[in-house]
Order: C-alpha cells, then structure tokens, then sequence
C-alpha cells in the first residue's frame, strides 16, 4: 500500500473527501509533494504559519530547546525558561491587564480554560457566545459554538449557553449580573471573515463592564498580524478580560493560551487548589518556537505590510464568477455563490499543472475559499496565485 491508503485506512478520517496532498516539504509560503511539485499555500496552516514555514529563527530556537529539555514536569510547578519569556513577552505586547498567561496545549483547551475561569471568578454560571462562531472541538467548546448543525449529534452539551446574532444590539441586555462571560471571536473566521461594528462590540464591552460579566475574545485565528495589526481587538479600541491565542502561538507547534489580569487569575489556585492544570500545556519546546516566531513577526514588521497585500488580492481577485469578497487583512473569505463551484475550484487549482494553489473552505460559509497564507507572501506570488485562480475560474463551466 502507498502512503495515501495508508492515510485513508490508519489514520481517523475526519470526513469522506480529505484533500490528501501527500507533502513532503514545506517552506516558506510553499508546500512541496513527493514529486517535487510547489503548491502555493493559502491556508497557512488555518493562520498558524504567519511567519512562513520552516522559518531559520523558529528552527534555531527549536533546536537550541530540544538540546536543553523537552517535558520535564506538569504545567505550573517548575520555573521553564522558554514558558517565562514567552509569558513576559507576550505581556509586553498587550494592555497591562492582560498580563498572566496559562500556556495550553490548543486553542480549544484555551477556551475550555477561559470558560471555567469566567465561571469560577464570577461565581455566575451563564455564558453568552454568536451564531456561526467556531471555538474548537472538544465539549465546551462545542457547546459555545454558533450553529445547531454541528453541535446537534453530541448533546447533551453544557447548559446555561445563549447563542446570540453577532453584530446586534437586540440581546444585550441579556448581558446582566447572572452572566459570566460573554465569548466572542474579534472578528468571525468560519462564518467567512465577519468583521464586528466597532459601535457594536464596544457597546458589549460597556455592558460586560457594567454587569461584572468578563469579556473574553477569542483571537486564535485573528492574533499575530494576521488582522494588519498584532491583535485584532486594537482595530476596535476594546480590551478583553481574557483574550485567547493559539495557533500561530505556538511558531507551528502546538499551543494555546488564555490571558488575562492576575488578580482573576489567581481565583484558579484556590478552592480548590489546581483548578485547572494540564501535562503538556505549555510546553518547553512550543514556547521556544513561539517565542522566536514572534520576534521575527515583530522584527520583520510582518503585520505592517498586511494592508498592500490585502489589496493586492482584491484587486487580482475580480471575476464574474466571484460573487463577493470578505477580508479583514490578510484573511479573505472569497464567494463562489455555491459549496458546488467553490469545491471545483478548490480541485481544480491544487491540480493545477505546474504549480498548485492550496485552499478549502470555511465552516459556516462553505461556498468561499479561504486567503489566509503567511503573512511573508511575496507580491509575485501573490499574481501567481491569483493568476492560477482566475486562469481555472475561466475553464470551469
Ligand atoms: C477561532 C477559533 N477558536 C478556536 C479554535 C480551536 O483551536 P484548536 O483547533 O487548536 O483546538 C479554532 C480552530 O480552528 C478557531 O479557529
């Protein structure tokens, strides 16, 4: 058997219709098949390679790690360089409440952290989160997440979850003082890049303020430059009380994290001790990356040069047959109409000849393509990209 029926018969499958690009490199904003064969990627990992891939600093400072330790105790017990830095780091580039950092292993084990620390230092059990969010994929997580569809098949889930229409006003007043927290993402990804009002958003920061109820937004996917700006929120001039990360936190490996003041924070260490605790989260070795991805996002300026390429794409992306386009930096849901022309999209450029263009769709907007690639995408890949698209939206019928 080759590798791919391998894949098809050992490893789970999540659905009946993988991609099954069989790759053997990546580098950069590319991704290499066995063959040899470049595939431009414009998934980026679904925004964990912000950097590009295989990066010389994130690799270094993996190596470096790998020669000092790797797990050596359960999250929270022992003074781990990387963990410090990292934390410090991370603080010095947030508002000054956001300045305790619990490293998880994932972004839904970030929201699961932040939905029992919403509930545990209110002493409230109700929590609020919006129709077509996406949070993650283990229990609490499903729970907050924004469509029946999805959620359906594995109730009973958590109870006491009111799943509101993001961008409107009409339930605010659910916001009162029986409410933990109210979750949502800065700006909706799988719905296909809804971006808030910033009247609406910071009318629900007012009304969290007003109540005792916490305030958490969800930046897994919108976090570190990907928006144009180091976190999404400062496009609104909010400030969560706890704010999630993951993805490209981790510099491709895997880490989560929830953030917030250490005076809620500490509400995790009593009654009951260890409140919430984790082997791997954390760890040494995604610090380490983390750490080094970040500098080089800061040190590059990779954020400040979202804007050009937001619309150079937009401006290449132009077609009967694109039927609109949602972007909020370089993170594009591109409308083909239907899940039918969209997927014959999707086929067809990972086909293409000489250079394939790697893409898929969104969760709650199936019918766009996702434009989300590292943020060091040259300009001339970028045409070429486009060209590939708009080449094969002609061929199709
Ligand atoms: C906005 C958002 N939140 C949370 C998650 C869950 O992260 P993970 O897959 O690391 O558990 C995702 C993953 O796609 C996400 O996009």
């Amino acid at each position: 058997m080759n590798q791919r029926e391998l894949f098809l018969r050992h490893v789970a499958q999540t659905s009946s219709a993988p991609l099954t690009l069989e790759v053997s490199k990546a580098k950069g904003t590319s991704l290499f098949d066995r063959n040899g064969k470049e595939y431009i990627d414009l998934i980026g990992g679904i925004s964990v390679a912000n950097t590009g891939h295989g990066h010389p600093a994130v690799i270094d400072a993996i190596k470096k790690q790998l020669d000092a330790y790797l797990h050596v105790m359960v999250y929270g017990e022992v003074v781990q360089s990387p963990q410090v830095q990292y934390a410090q780091l991370l603080a010095d580039h947030l508002p000054d409440s956001l300045n305790s950092v619990y490293f998880t292993n994932s972004g839904a084990e970030a929201v699961e952290g932040a939905m029992k620390l919403a509930k545990r230092s209110t002493n409230r059990t109700k929590i609020i989160a919006a129709k077509n969010s996406y949070h993650g994929s283990t229990q609490g997580a499903l729970s907050i997440l924004g469509d029946e569809y999805w959620r359906n098949a594995y109730r009973p889930l958590l109870p006491g979850i009111l799943h509101v229409n993001y961008n409107s006003y009409d339930w605010l007043h659910e916001i009162n003082e029986t409410t933990a927290c109210v979750i949502l993402e800065t700006v909706q990804a799988e719905g296909g890049i809804i971006a808030p009002q910033k009247e609406w958003i910071q009318a629900v920061r007012q009304q969290c303020a007003a109540t005792g109820t916490l305030l958490v937004l969800d930046e897994i996917q919108a976090g570190f430059g990907r928006t144009g700006k180091l976190w999404g929120f400062q496009h609104f001039d909010v400030v969560p009380d706890i704010l999630l990360l993951g993805k490209a936190l981790g510099g491709g490996m895997p880490l989560g994290a929830f953030i917030s003041d250490r005076k809620i924070m500490m509400t995790l260490t009593e009654n009951p001790v260890l409140g919430h605790i984790t082997t791997f989260g954390g760890h040494p070795v995604s610090c380490a990356a983390g750490h080094a991805a970040l500098n080089v996002l800061l040190e590059e300026q990779l954020a400040e040069g979202v804007a050009a390429k937001e619309a150079l794409f937009s401006s290449l992306l132009q077609h009967p047959k694109i039927k609109s386009i949602h972007s909020f930096g370089l993170w594009m849901a591109v409308d083909l109409g239907t899940f039918e022309a969209n997927k014959k999209l999707i086929d067809a450029i990972l086909q293409n000849k000489e250079m394939g263009v790697f893409t898929d769709w969104f969760l709650f907007a199936p019918s766009a393509f996702r434009v989300c690639p590292p943020l060091t995408i040259a300009e001339e890949i970028i045409e070429k990209a486009c060209a590939i698209i708009i080449k094969t939206l002609n061929t199709l019928a």
